[in-house]
């Protein structure tokens, strides 16, 4: 009979909670399933004396993950900590310098640190399993390494922070404003305690980061991704797009071009009657393309109790069978340094401008897209104001530069009432 698996947990939050319930319920699946008995030797969070929920009287308690990470009768640290340095990062670096497989659902330290952990880890022939770190109970990290390892990935897509995208489709639902609805999210507690990790497209886009080092081979650089988040997207421009058969998402694009990985975590729009389009609420949604594949979509909980731990449990599952891959599914220290190629790749794009109503104002508008190489697919005028006449774009296929220089361009027209809006049309 194996020995048994032991776990030390660090972290007692939602997720751990988590945790531990599904290691008490499903003891014996758990052991069908692996082979082995998973049990918890010791448990460590901030604060001892809380009722969760659950019974932790079995397990010895450490106030210092860095002393449970460490711990003789500990085989796999499981870090539900979360932060990218301080407590999180230590531990995980002394569960390994101890000889211990590390589980952890913590997109922010992979994120920053995770080709130096990956490296520690590999030379030491230990593992460190995060699919509970991207999209919650998705199992998009087993989907990239495990089940389209015959594939090259063309390209990988998704909504991945639900708290984004329950704002956005709230907004447009009752027809609110992004302010009323964030603080609607702060009330209901729906917000990371720092809440720009949510909508500024930070914790979004740890995660793709992450994808794109899977996916394409690349070393983790989260600061090449070009991360912009939904603070300013505007009721008006989700109903307009709306209308145009469209949906704004805070959306994760990585795909390759020719002249590197162009990867990004922007509001862009959508067709509404996508997958993607029709994702409501803080549901997540990933989307894989690989060249043997064609794509593949992958929709669930990107967070909560239940989602979350089953990620968590499904790594430590193949740990209890001895199943370890490399980190990023190739040995870490053969991943490439990735070639920047934001913005790379073509789109269509919404543009929304307000123009002052006088005599060729449109004309000039036309002309200076015209003049930068950008096409106009579709245009429309509406809702006519004193003023000022606010007019939709719709642009065929261009080039990003050729989109910036001209709006550089317009903005020297005086034909702008304000400052024009530009969203990116990513074709799923
Ligand atoms: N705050 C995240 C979200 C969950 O809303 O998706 C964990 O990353």
């Amino acid at each position: 009979m194996p020995s048994p698996l032991r776990l030390g947990i660090a972290g007692l939050g939602t997720v751990g909670t988590g945790v531990v319930r599904i290691v008490q319920r499903q003891a014996a699946l758990l052991q069908a399933r692996t082979g082995r008995e998973i049990v918890i030797s010791a448990v460590s969070a901030r604060t001892r004396d809380r009722d969760r929920g659950v019974r932790l009287s079995d397990y010895a308690w450490e106030d210092d993950p860095v002393a449970l990470a460490t711990r003789d009768d500990v085989d796999v640290f499981v870090e539900l900590m979360g932060g990218s340095d301080g407590p999180a990062k230590a531990a995980t670096e002394a569960a390994l310098k101890a000889g211990k497989d590390v589980v952890t659902a913590n997109k922010a330290l992979l994120a920053m640190h995770g080709q130096a952990l990956a490296e520690m880890a590999e030379e030491a022939g230990l593992s460190i399993r995060y699919e509970a770190a991207v999209a919650g109970g998705i199992p998009c990290i087993k989907a990239l390494s495990e089940g389209l390892s015959g594939n090259e990935i063309t390209r990988v897509m998704g909504v991945m922070n639900g708290t984004c995208n329950y704002i956005l489709t709230r907004m447009q639902a009752a027809h609110l404003d992004y302010q009323t609805v964030f603080a609607e999210c702060e009330e209901l507690g729906y917000l990371e305690a720092d809440p720009t990790l949510d909508v500024g497209g930070i914790d979004a886009g740890h995660k793709l980061a992450l994808l794109v080092a899977l996916a394409f081979g690349t070393k983790v650089d989260f600061n090449a991704l070009t991360i912009e988040g939904i603070e300013r997207v505007t009721i008006e421009d989700i109903e307009q797009a709306a209308d145009m058969g469209y949906r704004i998402k805070l959306l994760g694009v990585a795909q390759t071009t020719g002249r590197g990985v162009d990867a990004r975590m922007t509001p862009c729009l959508v067709p509404a009657a996508s997958p993607l389009g029709q994702l409501e609420g803080p549901t997540n949604m990933i989307v894989l393309e690989g060249d043997s594949v064609g794509q593949i979509v992958l929709r669930g909980a990107g967070a909560g109790e239940g989602p979350t731990a089953s990620a968590v449990i499904a790594d430590v599952a193949d740990l209890a069978r001895g199943f370890r891959l490399p980190v990023f599914g190739q040995r870490a220290a053969s991943l490439r340094l990735g070639e920047r190629a934001n913005n790379a790749s073509p789109a269509a794009y919404y543009l929304r401008m307000a123009l002052v109503d006088k005599p060729g104002a449109l004309a000039k508008i036309a002309t200076v897209l015209g003049d930068a190489g950008v096409s106009i697919d579709r245009m429309r005028q509406y809702g006519h104001e004193a003023a000022t006449a606010p007019v939709l774009i719709v642009t065929h296929k261009t080039q990003q530069e050729a989109l910036a220089m001209a709006l550089e361009a317009l903005s020297s027209t005086e034909v702008l009432a304000s400052e024009p809006v530009a969203l990116r049309i990513e074709e799923v």
